[in-house]
């Protein structure tokens, strides 16, 4: 692979769709290509799975779990693989950190939700942006909020799991509830020594 494959995790408002942007502005400033991308995605698993987390529609858990792995394969293929091959930096808000925080989180066992996503390659960096869930949810408004959002015990539960698997997977982890500028610079010197 020619290309470098950055993924930015973290529990919901902790700044991840900011600091992607500015990380991608910066590095096609320095003349990469950058792709930025998310999960879950558009394709027809994503869709699904927004139904679900707007209550449109009742998924089981474990389901839930493999709708999001399922949505990953067709990422990997459609988009990340061949963004790869052809050289360029692919940025993904959420990748398989984010099973194993939020579905662990639900109750399913971590080996489990390792299993269903081995295929998946390993970014070549994983940031986690670290928020106390307070912090991080102080500014919205409840009719904003989605299925996962709207349950705050869930949240803390999911930045546990994080900081748990952070530790197992030792990904980065930068403290997100400073100044953005100085977050930023963070997540520049993570990247610029991968690159
Ligand atoms: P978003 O708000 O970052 O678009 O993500 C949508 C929600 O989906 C968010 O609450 C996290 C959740 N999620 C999982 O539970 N498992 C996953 O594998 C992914 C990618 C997202």
């Amino acid at each position: 692979m020619k290309g470098k494959f950055i993924s930015i995790e973290g529990i919901d408002r902790c700044g991840k769709s900011t600091h992607a942007k500015l990380l991608g502005r910066w590095l096609r400033s320095q003349g990469y290509e950058v792709v930025l991308t998310d999960e879950p995605t558009d394709g027809a698993m994503g869709r699904v799975i927004k139904r679900a987390l707007k209550g449109e529609i009742k998924v089981p858990t474990d389901i839930e779990a493999l709708l999001f792995a399922a949505d990953r394969v067709q990422h990997i293929s459609n988009l990340i693989l061949p963004a790869l091959k052809d050289g360029k930096i692919v940025i993904s808000e959420r990748y398989v950190h984010s099973s194993l925080a939020y579905q662990s989180a639900r109750g399913l066992p971590l080996d489990w939700i390792r299993k269903i996503n081995k295929y998946a390659p390993r970014p070549d960096l994983t940031i986690l942006i670290d928020v106390p869930t307070r912090a991080a949810f102080s500014r919205a408004r409840s009719s904003e909020l989605d299925e996962f959002e709207k349950n705050i015990a869930l949240q803390e539960s999911v930045r546990r799991s994080y900081l748990r698997i952070a530790k197992q997977d030792r990904l980065k982890v930068v403290k997100g509830s400073r100044p953005r500028d100085e977050v930023q610079a963070d997540l520049r010197k993570l990247v610029s020594a991968v690159l």
